[in-house]
C-alpha cells in the first residue's frame, strides 16, 4: 500500500471522511481489498440527501476518462455509532496535477460531452479545492449534477448500437447485440435466460467468469443473482468500454470488465483468465472452438449456446470430454437456432 497516500487519508472535506484499509477495517468494521479505500458520507444536519447513486454514476464516468478513481460499491460502515453510507473506491493512479488549466479543460469537455453541470459553487474554486486533490489524484465529484440524465442515457444507448453490435447488420443497420429492457437488440436477453433456466442455478456468492461478454447482459445478470465476483471480457475494446458504462448507469458498480482475447493469451502462455465456480459461454464456439483449457475454466458449471445451425450432437459430444454431465436444454431460436447445454463437473 502506497504510504504517502496514507499519511493522508484521514482528510476532513465538506463533510466527507476518507479512510484507509486499516481504519476501515478498525473502525468502520468494513473490510477492503488492497488498491481499495473508503470515503464516509456524513450529511450535515438538515441537509437534504443528494441522489448517491447519481454522484457515484457521475465519478465513474469521470473514471472511465481517466480522471477519477472507480467508485465500486456503496456500502453502509458504523461510524460514530451511526450507520452511514460509505463508498469503497478503487486508487487512481497519479495525474499531472500542476497543469490545472488542461485537467480544468479536460474536466469541463467531460461535462459537456455527458450532460453534467461541472461546477455547483461557482467559479473554479471548487477544482482547486484540496479537498477535491489526495496526492496527485483527482478525488471527488461530489458537487456535480446531471444537468439531463436522460440525454445522457440516450447518447449512450445510440454509442452502443455503434460499437456492440457484432457480425452482419441488422436490418439494413447497425443494432446492438444484446437486448435489454425496452431496448431491442439481434439477441434477446430476457428470452435467453429463460429458455437456459438460469433461474435454476444458484449464483449465490459465486465467482463468474463472462467469456466474449460484449454489453455484459449476462454478467450483470449474475451479478443481480448474487455473484460475489464477475469477471466479463471481450476482444473488443469500444464493446468493454461500453459495457462499463453501461453497468455504471443501472448502477451496477462492481463488475469487472477487461479487454482480454482469450486465445491470444492461451497461444502465448500469458496468465489466463482465473477459473470461476461458473462460466458463460455463449455463442463463442464460432471463435474459439471446444479447447479443454477454455472449458476447464469452470470449476463447476458451464453455461453453453453454440452458433447457428451447429451440429447439436457433435457438440455434445466435445463438452462431454470436459464435463461428466451435460444437460441438453434444446434451442433457442431469437436469431438463429442454436443448441444449448448446461455442463457440470458434478
Ligand atoms: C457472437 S458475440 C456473443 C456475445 C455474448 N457472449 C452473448 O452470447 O451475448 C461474440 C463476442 O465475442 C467477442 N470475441 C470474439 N473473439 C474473442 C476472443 N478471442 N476473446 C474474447 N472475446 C472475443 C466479440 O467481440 C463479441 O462481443
Amino acid at each position: 500500500m502506497n504510504k504517502s497516500f496514507d499519511e493522508i487519508l484521514e482528510i476532513r472535506r465538506h463533510s466527507a471522511i476518507t479512510s484507509s484499509v486499516e481504519v476501515a477495517k478498525k473502525e468502520l468494521g468494513y473490510d477492503l481489498e488492497k488498491n481499495e479505500f473508503i470515503k464516509v458520507i456524513i450529511q450535515p444536519e438538515g441537509n437534504q440527501y443528494y441522489n448517491l447513486d447519481e454522484v457515484v454514476q457521475i465519478q465513474n464516468i469521470f473514471w472511465l476518462n481517466g480522471m477519477a478513481p472507480r467508485i465500486k460499491k456503496i456500502v453502509k460502515v458504523n461510524y460514530d455509532n451511526e450507520e452511514r453510507d460509505a463508498l469503497v473506491m478503487g486508487y487512481l493512479p497519479k495525474v499531472n496535477r500542476y497543469d490545472y488549466v488542461l485537467q480544468i479543460n479536460k474536466i469541463k469537455q467531460i461535462c459537456n460531452d455527458n450532460f453534467i453541470q461541472w461546477n455547483d459553487q461557482g467559479e473554479d474554486q471548487e477544482l482547486h479545492d484540496i479537498g477535491n486533490w489526495i496526492k496527485d489524484r483527482f478525488i471527488d465529484y461530489g458537487g456535480f449534477k446531471f444537468i439531463d440524465k436522460q440525454k445522457y442515457i440516450d447518447k449512450l444507448n445510440k454509442k452502443i448500437e455503434s460499437q456492440t453490435h457484432f457480425g452482419k447488420s441488422y436490418e439494413g443497420r447497425k443494432a446492438r447485440y444484446q437486448s435489454d429492457d425496452g431496448l431491442d437488440g439481434k439477441r434477446k436477453t430476457q428470452y435467453r435466460i429463460d429458455k437456459m433456466k438460469l433461474k435454476d442455478i444458484d449464483f449465490n456468492n459465486k465467482t463468474v467468469l463472462d467469456i466474449g461478454c460484449n454489453l455484459g447482459m449476462f454478467s450483470q445478470y449474475a451479478k443481480k443473482r448474487g455473484a460475489a465476483n464477475v469477471i466479463g471480457f471481450d476482444i473488443n475494446e469500444d464493446i468493454i468500454h461500453c459495457a462499463k458504462e453501461y453497468a455504471n448507469i443501472k448502477g451496477i458498480y462492481d463488475i469487472e470488465f477487461l479487454t482480454t482475447d482469450i486465445d491470444w493469451d492461451r497461444k502465448h502462455k500469458r496468465p489466463k483468465m482465473p477459473s470461476a465456480d461458473i462460466v458463460f459461454y455463449l455463442a463463442m464456439s464460432q471463435y474459439l472452438g471446444f479447447d479443454p483449457d477454455i472449458l476447464n475454466l469452470a470449476n463447476e458449471i458451464l453455461i453453453y449456446e453454440g452458433h447457428a445451425d451447429e451440429d447439436a450432437e457433435n457438440t455434445k459430444k466435445e463438452l462431454l470430454k470436459v464435463f461428466p454431465i451435460v444437460e441438453d436444454l434444446g434451442y433457442t431460436d431469437d436469431r438463429s437456432i442454436r443448441p444449448i447445454f448446461i455442463c457440470r463437473k458434478k
